[in-house]
Order: structure tokens, then sequence, then C-alpha cells
């Protein structure tokens, strides 16, 4: 195990009804001016955000609001956020939704408080100060409840970029899995993608006896497995959503991923898919894990095999470990495709045509130096090859 430093401050309020102390929350870290960020409209129409601007004026708390986040949110309305954050003196910033407007929260908490250009951040600026941030989750996804991470879209380009920093963690995030209970089959199943991506990223390393990581990790995907088909089959299925809610958490706030080193080349390839073709994150990554992972399960074949006996349930073929670790991707593929996640590019609306200029943006751009690193490193020839797969 290599030598770490965990830190995950959020302080996390979960089960039925905790929206409604969203005001005390805010209170108890200082917000007294609050920017309440928002998607495109699920909030408005479920009654939650009625519920959690009742919660803060119960509080006394003032607020503005900023609608009309998108998935794969957008440099436009960051930019759009910061200017009315300055303008109001907002002291506190409450992302109501997804991933997606936990991220744009995020971005506009750091560029408030930045002379420069929000922008920086995602060209590799760490973010080391940022206006205080809450959550209040209703899809369980991106983790982004519980990380250090938020990742935007800059409209020149399409340029769909990361930035990190501890200053962005959310202070307090509040997760009622009956929030999620609204949302169509379709991003359940693209959440729970996200989910076991995240663990995926983590469990391909290649750092050696990582014993208690590895565990932790198998245990969240044996949850994702049991879990996920319930939520597609009821989505009233309120103990089915709270596992997975939590999962979501644990799987990306880095518990079990300390002390290793981690792989995103899945990631990094699928976010090029959703930058140009708008996809849902976790249905791109439906595509790109299993194309990813037999492209590189040579690099390191028991590992690929041990995840397929311990979580799959494949019968270890000690003659040819090989196969083990084929039929393990397999059966994550057709769990994915069981769920309703699509299985190739024409599913998910991407061209064979743009292969090129994906695998360029990927390796060459932002600076990039021609290939992207991970479990293993891959150049622009690794990357065609791998996109070519998922046709
Ligand atoms: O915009 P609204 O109307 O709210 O609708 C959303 C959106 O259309 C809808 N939705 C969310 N909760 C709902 C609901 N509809 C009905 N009922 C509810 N309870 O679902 C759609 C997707 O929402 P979004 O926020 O985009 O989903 P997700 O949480 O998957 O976020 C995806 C974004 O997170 C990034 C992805 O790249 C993508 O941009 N990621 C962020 C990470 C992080 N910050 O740590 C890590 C991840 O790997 C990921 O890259
Ligand atoms: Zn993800």
């Amino acid at each position: 195990m290599q030598n770490f430093t965990f830190y995950s401050p959020t302080y996390f309020v979960f089960g039925k009804d905790t929206e409604n102390q969203a005001g005390e929350y805010v209170k108890k870290f200082g917000g007294s001016k609050v920017l309440i960020h928002y998607g495109g409209g699920s909030v408005v129409k479920s009654g939650l955000l009625d519920r959690v601007k009742a919660s803060l004026e119960k509080e006394g708390i003032s607020y503005v609001l900023l609608g009309g986040v998108k998935p794969n949110p957008r440099s436009g309305l960051v930019y759009e956020g910061i200017e009315l954050c300055k303008k109001e003196n907002v002291d506190f910033v409450l992302a109501v939704g997804g991933g997606s407007t936990i991220d744009s929260s995020k971005a506009i908490a750091a560029g408030t408080v930045y002379e420069g250009d929000f922008w920086d951040f995602y060209m590799g600026k760490r973010i080391e100060e940022a206006l205080p941030v809450g959550t209040i989750l209703t899809i369980a996804a991106a983790g982004s409840e519980g990380s250090p991470d938020s990742v935007i879209t800059k409209e020149e380009g399409m340029f769909k970029r990361g930035a990190s920093g501890d200053a962005i963690r959310p202070k307090f995030s509040i997760l009622n899995p009956a929030l999620t209970q609204t949302l169509p089959a379709y991003q359940s199943a693209a959440g729970i993608t996200d989910i076991m991506a995240h663990l995926y990223e983590r469990y391909l390393t290649n750092t050696a006896e990582v014993e208690v990581t590895d565990r932790l990790i198998e245990a969240l995907l044996l949850t994702m497995k049991h879990e996920g088909p319930r939520v597609i089959e009821d989505p009233n299925n309120y103990e089915a959503r709270a596992n997975i809610m939590w999962a979501g958490m644990m799987a990306h706030n880095n518990s079990c991923g300390v002390g290793r080193t981690q792989d995103w080349n899945s990631h990094n390839i699928e976010h090029e898919l959703s930058a140009l073709y708008d996809c849902a994150h976790g249905a791109g990554l439906a595509v790109t894990m299993p194309a990813v992972f037999t492209y590189v399960m040579k690099h390191d074949v028991m590992r690929f095999a041990q995840v397929a006996t311990r979580v799959w349930g494949c019968q270890m073929d000690f003659t040819n470990p090989e196969v083990t670790a084929k039929a393990g991707i397999e059966a994550l593929r057709n769990f994915l495709i069981s769920i309703g996640m699509p299985r190739n590019f024409e599913e998910l609306g991407a061209k064979k045509e743009d292969i090129p200029k994906l695998v360029d943006v990927l390796c060459n751009g932002d600076g990039r130096p021609g290939s992207i690193s991970g479990f293993v490193t891959l150049n622009e020839d690794d990357c065609t090859k791998i996109y070519e797969m998922m046709l």
C-alpha cells in the first residue's frame, strides 16, 4: 500500500424528509445569503425547490435563484452564476439536483472568490479557496456530493474537463433516497453505471497488496449488482434506493481508493463522448468500459480474473485465467445492457467518422502529451482502436 492522506470533511444528513433541514445546515456552516442553484426543472416539478426555500425562510436566510443547469454542465451558466454571486454578495452556494448541478455550483463557488477566469482551474490550477457549498442530492451517480471534484464543459471547443480542491468539498450533503424515486429508469441506470465505473477505475491499480480497498470495492460492486435491477424493476423501492445512494457516495469520496494507483482512462475516454454528443455520462461509460477493459486486460489478467470470480461469480480457469477475465468483462457488459444501457456507438448516438476528432481532443486537447495515463498508458493509436471496439 502506498502512503496517503485522507480528508473527507462533509457532514452527511441521510434519510427521509431530510431536505427540510437545509436551512439549519446552511446556518450551521455560516451561510446568510444563499445562491440556490438547480437544473432543468425536475426539482420545481417535484416540489423539492419549494420545500428548500421554505426551510431557508424558516431560518431567516435570504436567497437568490439560478436554474437551468444542463446535464454535462456548461461554462456559460457558471460565468452567469459568478456574476450573480458577486452582485448579490452571496456567501453560500446550495446545489439542489444531480452531479451536474453540484459541479456547476462548485465552479461558481470557486470562481466567485477568484480574480482570474474560473476556467484556469479546469486547466490544472488547484482550487484553494471557494465559497462554502452544500448539496441536496437528487440522483445517485457522480458522487460529487462527497468529492473534491467538478467537471465542466467549455462551450468553445466543447472541452469537458475536471477541476479539484478540498475547498470545493461540500460542507454538508443532504441525501434523501426518496428524492431519487422520480428518476426516469434510464437516468437511474446511467447513475448505477457511473457508480460502478468509479469502483472499477479504482480497482484497476498497479499497486500490490491492497486487500482492504479491493474488498471494499468488491462489496460495493456486489451491492450495485444486487440493488441495481431492483430499482429498475420498482422505482419506488426505498431500501434499494438508499443502498445505492450511500454506495454512490462511498464509491467516489475515495475511501476505497486510498493507498493505490488508480485508472480513470475509461472516464477520460467517455468524457469526449458526452462532450461531443451530450449523452448521459453513465451511458457513455456503459459503452466505454467493456472496450477499455478488453483492450488492457492482458496488462494484469489476474486482476480481471479476481473481480470476475469475486463479483460476477465466474469459475476460475487456472490453466487459462484469460478466459475468466474475459467472462467477467462480458458479465459486466451484459449486466449494464440488462438495466437498459446502450451497448455500442450507434445506440449511444455516436458516429464512426468522428473517431479521429475524439482521439485528437482526448490525447492532445488542452496540452495533453499525445496520450492518456492510468492503469496503462494509451496513445492515439490505442485510443483509436478502443473507440473502434465500441462500434
Ligand atoms: O436537470 P433536471 O431537470 O434536474 O433533470 C436531471 C437531468 O436531466 C435528471 N434528474 C436528476 N435528479 C432527478 C432527475 N429527474 C427526475 N427526478 C430526479 N430526482 O437527471 C438528469 C441527469 O442529471 P445530472 O445531474 O446530469 O446527473 P449526474 O449526477 O449523473 O451528473 C453527471 C455529471 O457529473 C459529472 C459527469 O461528467 C456529468 O457531467 N461527473 C462528476 C464527478 C464529480 N464531480 O466528482 C465525477 C463523475 O465521474 C462525473 O464525471
Ligand atoms: Zn463518473
